[in-house]
């Protein structure tokens, strides 16, 4: 496994439970030592557990050495970061850097599988350069095997994939990669054979599509915050349709991440590159409807305090982009923490689990370790993260201690009859003033 970032490190320990020896390389020191004592740098359900257990069967080595890994592995995956750069283009820098190191290394026929999102044409440039610098020249396959894992359901996505692709060129390529998801295979989960190019863009496309539809119901959601329809009824409505289906339709701040932001803008930079300026205005405005969530957030909250967020005490429950991850990449949530402190409020921030990450991203923030402290002296509360906790909240036992029982529901969760009736004044994304 080549990079054991949140991708890598979470493939290599569900390979491992699956039989195989898996050697793990991550040029990060500090990692490896920690996923080589049994643990997870970052929050995922399972994996610590996973992870333990291939490490003491000695089925799973983590290390920092390409070499070995180069030396003895037949199935080289390919896990590094491909970070949006500032024009939504992806940063392959990581990617062609590792297969310059990897590529005179590679002395034996050996099947190298990328993962990692990447381009439209990428896994293509890839194999060529990679038999340009190999000593095993053409004897060196690469296919493309794209992940769908979800933060915070990363194992069992693993474990239980609803689809196996393998963007393969030739049947050796194929069987080989058959072969070592033989438990999977075997358990029913459909695989999905086809060119580098398909399998490329199936990974993308797949978040792409889930972006367009969270776009699309809080598209529908101002419309019934003007009209008065009812947003709640609408999505399930829509999602008895069994062609429409009822996953993903969660109104509210939009989407966030690491991931479906980058392939939206990551289209719309496909895009133009290909000619295609169709192409490049539809994710530009699944894009536009998205970020247009997190401004009006603001200027609901800016309306509720008056016009004016000036010195005034702000509570934002939820930092994590969302439920169940301790991750605050591109999250919705603390974006719009920090437009109501760079409008002069003063902002307290509390999460379950991103806390730490948030801290290091916006020091500038207050942040407290429970909800009612970060609620105290509040004159305005904001819920931005789906925690089942804030949807469970007390809205008495809250109400004791805010300075104004004034609550934005970004995300829906809250019962607007409960808090109405402890004396809240409730707004939500979506929902017309009731
Ligand atoms: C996403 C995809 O779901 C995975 O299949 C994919 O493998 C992964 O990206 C990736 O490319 O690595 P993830 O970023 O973990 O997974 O998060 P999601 O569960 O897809 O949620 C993304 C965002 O959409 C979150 O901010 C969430 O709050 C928001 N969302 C989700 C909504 O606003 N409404 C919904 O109905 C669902």
């Amino acid at each position: 496994m080549l990079g054991a970032g949140y991708l890598g490190a979470t493939h290599a320990a569900c390979l491992a439970s699956l039989g195989l020896r898996v050697h793990a390389v991550d040029v990060d020191a500090g990692r490896v030592a920690m996923l080589a004592s049994g643990r997870a740098p970052f929050h995922e359900p399972g994996l610590d557990a996973l992870l333990a257990e291939g490490v003491s069967s000695g089925r799973l080595t983590f290390g920092t050495d390409l070499h070995v890994a180069a030396e003895t592995a037949d199935v080289h995956f390919v896990c590094v970061g491909t970070p949006p750069s500032a024009d939504g283009h992806l940063d392959l820098s990581a990617l062609w850097q590792l297969v310059d190191d990897l590529g005179p290394l590679l002395r034996e026929p050996c099947l190298v599988v990328g993962k990692s999102t990447v381009p439209v044409g990428t896994a293509a440039r890839v194999r060529d350069r990679l038999r340009g610098l190999a000593p095993a020249g053409g004897d060196v396959a690469v296919a493309w095997n794209p992940e769908f894992l979800r933060e915070g359901h990363g194992v069992a996505d693993s474990l239980r994939p609803e689809r196996l692709v393998l963007g393969v060129e030739g049947r050796h390529a194929d069987q080989q990669l058959r072969a070592l998801y033989h438990p999977l295979v075997a358990a029913g989960v459909p695989v999905v054979s086809t060119d580098l190019q398909t399998a490329e863009l199936s990974k993308v496309s797949a978040n792409a599509m889930l972006a367009g539809r969270i776009s699309m119901v809080n598209a529908f959601a101002e419309v019934c915050e003007t009209t008065g329809a009812d947003i709640g009824d609408l999505v399930t409505v829509l999602g008895l349709d069994s062609r429409i289906g009822p996953d993903f339709l969660s109104p509210g701040l939009g989407f966030g991440g690491s991931c479906l932001p980058k392939d939206t803008r990551g289209l719309v930079a496909q895009g133009e590159d290909l000619g295609l300026p169709c192409v490049a205005r539809l994710w530009r405005q699944v894009d536009a409807v998205n970020q247009h969530q997190r401004e009006r957030t603001v200027a609901l909250a800016e309306e509720l305090l008056g016009g004016r967020c000036a010195d005034r005490r702000v509570t934002v429950l939820g930092a994590a982009f969302k439920a169940g991850s301790d991750d605050v990449r591109d999250s919705p949530a603390l974006d719009v923490a920090g437009r109501l402190h760079d409008l002069g409020a003063a902002v307290c921030v509390y999460d379950p689990a991103a806390t730490a990450a948030a801290r290091r991203a916006r020091p500038d923030l207050h942040y407290a370790l429970d909800v009612l402290t970060a609620c105290r002296g509040s004159e305005l509360v904001l819920v931005l993260t789906d925690w089942d906790e804030f949807r469970l909240l007390d809205p008495v036992a809250v109400g004791e201690v805010v300075a104004v029982p004034r609550v934005l529901d970004g995300r829906l969760l809250l019962d607007p009859d409960k808090w109405q009736r402890a004396g809240w004044q409730l707004r939500a994304l979506g929902r017309a003033i009731g």
